[in-house]
């Protein structure tokens, strides 16, 4: 380990005749870690993932993976890192089995090691019962579980993912997180885009959030939820005679007060922790029994639908484009 990034991206830039489909993206990502690239239909995030696995040149800046830099030193980027792309890469007319084996073969991988690797993958991504059919005959969660086992093969340091769980039912989904969290234990350096928010919250260390091609944002997921701001501190009393005391003793600390007398619940904006500890005390020595007392953060998909003013799923005004 040392304390170079594993993946830098340098003021990256792509042109499609007129478009900018990136425009002047810059981030690192420290091993050992996730980077969530978050954005929507169209933001420029398979590009730059393209770009940083030399699928396609940038038109200026760079990008380096593990030290190799993606202009001068493509086939050492190559070395270094795997790949799951967001159209599928292994062949249907081929077993789950047959599939790793070849990944194996081309990368010069002895028949003797792939033997055992095979195992272990099939295992890993919960195909060793499948492991003999054709791909063909797989369901969606299956084939994007083999797509991740592939680019396991050569277990490289650093790994690219674009949408990996895209088309997942949410128990596939929640099993992926699972694999891929074990990868990041083990060391991986993992880059993975998404459009999901909760998936960026749950897996990143850091999510850089880009939208028509440019950063708009970057931080932790706790960062980014902090800066939109809305957050509450939100009070549950356990007995409703004393909610009208309770919502006096909140508005001591701040200015306005929601009321859910059904719910025996008040919701108080607020600054964050700081405004809980102060309700917090506030309420101490009154006898009021609470329930619950804590801080409500905006979703990260407030977060989205504050910088770019359209929510996430949404889809854009242009019809979407096939890409692979
Ligand atoms: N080969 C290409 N030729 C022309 N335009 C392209 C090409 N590839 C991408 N684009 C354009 O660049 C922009 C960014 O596309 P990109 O595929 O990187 O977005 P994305 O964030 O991956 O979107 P999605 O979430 O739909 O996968 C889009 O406007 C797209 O139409
Ligand atoms: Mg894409």
């Amino acid at each position: 380990m040392t304390d170079k990034p594993a993946i830098e991206a340098v003021h990256l830039v792509k042109r499609f005749g007129e478009q900018i489909a990136v425009n002047d993206v810059s981030f690192e990502v420290p091993q050992g870690t996730v980077l969530g690239l978050l954005g929507p239909n169209g933001a420029g995030k398979t590009t730059t993932v393209r770009m940083m696995t030399t699928l396609t040149k940038p038109t200026s800046g760079t990008a380096r993976v593990a030290g190799h830099d993606v202009v001068t030193d493509p086939s050492g980027v190559r070395r270094s890192m795997g790949l799951t792309g967001q159209a599928a890469t292994v062949d249907e007319l081929l077993t789950g089995r047959e599939n790793l084996r070849l990944i194996g073969a081309l990368y010069g991988l002895s028949r003797r090691y792939m033997t055992g690797a095979t195992e272990d993958l099939l295992e890993r991504f919960s195909l060793a019962e499948a492991g003999d059919k054709v791909v063909k005959e797989y369901s969606g969660g299956m084939r994007r579980r083999l797509d991740l086992a592939v680019s396991l093969v050569a277990t490289p340091p650093v790994l690219f993912l674009d949408e990996p769980t895209t088309g997942l039912d949410p128990r596939s989904r929640v099993e992926l997180w699972d694999v891929l969290r074990e990868l990041v234990d083990g060391g991986t350096t993992l880059l993975l885009t998404t459009q999901y928010l909760e998936e960026a919250d749950q897996l990143a260390d850091r999510i850089v959030v880009i939208d028509q091609g440019s950063v708009i944002a970057e931080g932790t997921p706790l960062q980014l939820k902090d800066s939109s701001g809305a957050a509450a501190v939100v009070v549950t009393v356990s007995e409703a005679a004393d909610l009208a005391r309770a919502e006096q003793i909140i508005r001591s600390v701040v200015d306005d007060v929601h009321v859910d007398e059904g719910a025996r619940q008040l919701t108080a904006p607020a600054d964050g922790l700081r405004d809980m500890t102060r309700i917090a005390v506030a309420f101490e020595d009154t006898g009021i029994e609470l329930d619950d007392l804590g801080l409500k953060r905006p979703t990260l998909d407030d977060v989205f639908l504050r910088l770019t003013g359209h929510r996430a799923e949404e889809p854009t005004e242009e019809p979407e484009e096939v890409l692979s």
